[in-house]
């Protein structure tokens, strides 16, 4: 069966350039504290550089992960039991999923990315280690209403949002996420989601400003990336990468520092920056056990089992989409 067939939901100009980029950076950059969505890293070079992260020593997000899903993924495919059509939403390499795939029987398998090449690989790369799955990949932003693939209509889903990407959003986002693919996998569906738990500071500042540098790497790449895609002028040699842990919102957060005063131009509009001052490049939040529950409650998915005795902690949890219940 293997990949049936690529589709594309995402708006590009005549140049191919992306139109949700092009806002988001104009928009991002004229605000007082400049920002920048995390999700505009992921082109072919940030989505390596991301892949170069995960293998880092100091990154432990994958590692725990990995191991939480090879030492329980019989447990997790007891719960989930087979014939599910397993969506998975930022995708990427799809290195963690063959080791659900190889634990539950799946019916169909949806990576869902916003990298449209990096994705037509990783599935080319699922098909040939899952001959007889059917894979249907989705390129688009999976912060937006994604349209499946009509073939998995009748199936019962899984969503599958492992990395603890949901931790780029804010509460709000979250939710507003959450709940859309409440209504996009449909009643009876389940969701497995990967969660990075607070921690010391330390250990969160080191994941995300490794000595190697290749964090920074990452971060600056976003600098490249708009110079490249939007005409930009942008001096990347004169900014540096910054990971600090904000305790209020429980939150790495990484900016991209001016080292000097400049003036640049991105796409014709011309901007301003202060020495010191900084462009906003991600949060990464972290949750509690009851933190990560709330937010799934907020969001119209009831925890249905946790997974969470990897070192460092980090924690995969099962939910089931929930029928609305005004109180009590
Ligand atoms: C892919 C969003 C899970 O927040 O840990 C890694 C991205 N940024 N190092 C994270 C990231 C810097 C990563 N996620």
């Amino acid at each position: 069966m293997s990949v049936v067939r690529q589709l594309r939901q995402v708006d590009a100009d005549a140049a191919g350039v992306d139109i949700a980029f092009r806002a988001d950076v104009h928009a991002g950059l004229s605000q007082a504290q400049k920002a920048v969505p995390a999700r505009w890293f992921y082109d072919a070079t940030g989505s390596a550089l991301f892949e170069d992260i995960t293998a880092l020593p100091e990154y432990y997000p994958t590692r725990s992960e990995t191991d939480l899903l090879k030492r329980h993924a019989g447990d997790m495919a007891a719960a989930i039991g087979p014939g599910r059509a397993v969506v998975e939403l930022g995708s990427g390499s799809s290195s963690k999923t063959p080791l659900l795939l190889d634990a539950i029987a799946p019916a169909a398998y949806v990576p869902v990315d916003i990298s449209g090449d990096f994705l037509r690989d990783s599935a080319d790369a699922l098909a040939a280690r899952f001959p007889g799955l059917a894979i249907y990949p989705v390129e688009a932003d999976f912060t937006q209403r994604v349209a499946l693939p009509r073939e998995i209509c009748p199936l019962p889903k899984l969503g599958f949002f492992p990395g603890s990407t949901i931790g780029n959003m804010v509460a709000r986002t979250s939710v507003d996420l959450l709940r859309n693919w409440r209504e996009t996998l449909g009643d009876g569906a389940l969701l497995l989601i990967g969660v990075d738990r607070i921690k010391d500071v330390a250990t969160l500042e080191l994941a995300y400003d490794d000595p190697a540098g290749v964090t920074a790497a990452f971060n600056l790449n976003l600098l490249t990336r708009i110079n490249r895609e939007l005409g930009g002028t942008i001096p990347v040699d004169n900014f540096e990468h910054k990971a600090v842990w904000d305790d209020v919102h429980a939150r790495i957060e990484m900016h991209l520092v001016a080292a000097c005063a400049m003036e640049f131009i991105v796409d014709g509009r011309a901007y301003h920056m202060a020495k010191g001052e900084t462009i906003h490049s991600e949060n990464s939040h972290k949750y509690g056990p009851r933190d990560a529950n709330l937010l799934l409650r907020a969001g119209g998915w009831t925890p249905l089992a946790t997974w969470d005795d990897a070192d460092p902690a980090f924690a995969l949890i099962l939910a089931q989409a929930t029928e609305f219940r005004s109180a009590p």
